[in-house]
């Protein structure tokens, strides 16, 4: 089968540099975002590969619908759920209209084209789904001092982690993959957009998460922390998961009684 993939939040960052990979190992894309020039440009820069150009805003139902007609219709080998915002600030603080909006793009979106994708890919019995989350997933118990102010992104992330954990196992024995990236701080506009400024705060390149991600599904790993080098780490984390979710009972803790 031919290897072909789409991908979201193509226009910058990460997206694009999973975009520039796969174009150079031979897969036609479908590039997604909103700014249509860059993708026009990106199609324009690889004459060598067939690139179709999907404008479109995840943040909106129409945009969801556009992609998830493609997503179940073109025969994709390749699923990647990249585009992202993160609004920064305290909840109280968050815009009902902001919050909506990262939770489309980081939450709904990946959900639908992964619904939409899952069902051709399992009938070919072969496909890959990359969703795009963070190291923030894991943020959770971090005290305010060293993680305020993103509940929402944060909760997102965790989001992403989980549905790709359970779906993951949901998929096996089909041919169909799936991996949740989770990088720390890369370079790219991702801060920018914000007003952010972290050039002085070391920061892993886009292209070296794209290269995690790849070399990730090789070794078969479900969650790939690019920038963490003991991944027996995250397997403690998991085992303590899947401890606690075994420890449940009908019965009420003796602390609360
Ligand atoms: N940079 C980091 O430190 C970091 C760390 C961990 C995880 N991540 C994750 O990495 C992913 C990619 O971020 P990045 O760092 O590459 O940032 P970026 O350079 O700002 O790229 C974000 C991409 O998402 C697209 N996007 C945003 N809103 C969209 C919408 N409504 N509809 C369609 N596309 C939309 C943007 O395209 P248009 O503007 O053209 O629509 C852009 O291509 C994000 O999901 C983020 O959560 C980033």
């Amino acid at each position: 089968m031919s290897k072909y993939a789409l991908v979201t939040g193509a226009t910058s960052g990460i997206g694009r540099a999973y975009a520039e990979r796969l174009a150079a190992e031979g897969y036609d894309l479908v590039v997604v975002g909103r700014r249509r020039e860059r993708l026009e440009e990106f199609a324009a820069a690889h004459p060598d590969v067939t690139v179709r150009v999907l404008a479109a805003d995840l943040s909106t139902a129409e945009g969801i619908d556009a992609v998830a007609a493609v997503c179940a219709t073109e025969p994709l080998t390749m699923l990647v759920n990249n585009a992202g915002v993160a609004h920064y600030m305290p909840l109280a603080d968050l815009p009902a209209a902001k919050a909506t909006e990262l939770v489309d793009v980081k939450v709904l979106a990946p959900t639908l084209l992964t619904r939409a994708v899952v069902a051709g890919m399992i009938e070919r019995g072969e496909g890959t789904i990359v969703n795009v989350a963070g190291m923030i997933a894991f943020s959770g118990p971090a005290p305010h001092a060293q993680m305020p102010r993103r509940a929402v992104y944060g909760g997102s992330l965790a989001y992403s982690v989980a549905m790709s954990q359970t779906l993951a196992a949901e998929l096996e024995g089909t041919g169909v993959t799936v991996q949740v990236v989770c990088p720390g701080v890369v370079a790219t506009e991702f801060h920018t957009v914000q007003g952010l400024d972290l050039s002085a705060v070391p920061r892993m390149s886009a292209e070296d998460v794209v290269t995690a991600s790849l070399r990730g599904l090789e070794l078969g790993e479900v969650v790939c922390a690019p920038g963490v080098e003991d991944a027996g780490l995250l397997d403690a984390v998991f085992r303590a998961d899947l401890e606690v979710f075994g420890a449940q009972s009908p019965e009420l803790a003796s602390r609360y009684r």
